[in-house]
């Protein structure tokens, strides 16, 4: 058993399955909502909120724009396909174990499913990605999990799963396919939608503007505070896996400036100078443009669950 496992998978289903109809025992697709992203619980059909507080094992979800429940529903035309949507997610840096934070991917997959949608907001590095921009992940660059912060450090849960995970093939080509032919079908101009690496890192902090130039340099198209340890456990427990960013926000990399030792020393000789302008990011400005772009995202995963199947 995982030695910071909360409680033993069984007496987290079993407690689901008492508050589920039958029809939504065993989900097929998992979707993790990002921050403002939960408005995705609209695309659900007889819907049942099971918030994370009565659920064993699930911690609690402290970020505002999180509604912190496990939604099920059904996606899609006829009886539809029977989902789980997780309406807000565990972040390392709410002081959760990465075991904790991944709890509940290891559940859907006990559920049964196969599948996985992770969303999330995240902050563009690559000066071609303008907000608003959907990333639809193709690789990833995670600095902790070189590091020892990694969700799958410690025993394995069992011998049955592999103690050297690959994560070469962890965003699942068939399903970001899928992705771009559902954009096609919503005529969404070709640059709403675009590729890229997103670098993981642990936050709460925001990047400097040097790591942000670190991460740029290390091929990172985007940035942000989660999914990797949620897309490594699901890979661990075979589901297949996309990722979808949306880019609520530039992360400004100054590359070249004039030195403020030059601009004071101009100022001293008479010149007029204005000083650069320090420019930071905040929550309220990554929550407006989910809640902008939170339906174009509901609609796509709405369109990819239903090529899924
Ligand atoms: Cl700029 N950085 C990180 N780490 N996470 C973010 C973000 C930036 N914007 C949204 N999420």
């Amino acid at each position: 058993m995982l030695l910071d496992n909360p409680v033993p998978f069984v007496s987290t289903i079993n407690a689901l399955h008492r508050v589920l109809p039958e029809k939504l025992h065993a989900p097929k697709v998992g979707i993790i909502c990002g921050s403002g992203l939960s408005g995705l619980v609209d695309a659900l059909r007889d819907v049942v909120l099971v918030p994370y507080d009565s659920i064993p094992g699930f911690g609690q979800s402290t970020v505002p724009g999180h509604k912190s429940s496990l939604a099920f529903g059904f996606i899609g035309a006829g009886d539809g396909i029977p989902v789980v949507a997780m309406l807000g997610r565990f972040h390392a840096y709410e002081g959760h174990k990465l075991a904790t934070a991944t709890y509940p991917v290891r559940i859907m997959a006990k559920l049964g499913v196969k599948n996985l949608i992770v969303t999330n907001a995240a902050g563009a590095l690559n000066p071609n990605l303008p907000v608003g921009t959907i990333v639809v992940v193709q690789d990833h660059l995670a600095l902790p999990n070189l590091t020892g912060m990694n969700p799958l450090f410690g025993p394995l849960i069992s011998p049955e799963y592999q103690r050297f995970l690959p994560v070469s093939d962890a965003y699942s080509t068939r399903l970001r396919r899928l992705a771009f032919l559902a954009a096609n079908e919503m005529k969404l101009p070709p640059s709403d939608l675009e590729e890229g690496v997103y670098a993981w890192v642990s936050g709460p902090t925001y990047e400097s503007p040097a790591e942000g130039r670190l991460l740029r340099s290390m091929g990172a198209d985007v940035v942000g505070m989660s999914t990797v340890p949620e897309v490594v456990v699901a890979r661990h427990e075979g589901l297949e896996v996309m990722a979808l960013s949306l880019v609520t926000n530039p992360v400004i990399i100054p590359e070249k400036y004039r030195s403020l030792k030059e601009e004071v020393a101009a100022e001293l000789a008479g010149e007029a100078v204005v000083l650069p302008e320090q420019q930071t990011v905040c929550h309220e400005e990554v929550l407006e443009i989910g809640s902008l772009k939170g339906k174009v995202m509901k609609e796509l995963v709405e369109r990819i669950v239903n090529m899924i199947d």
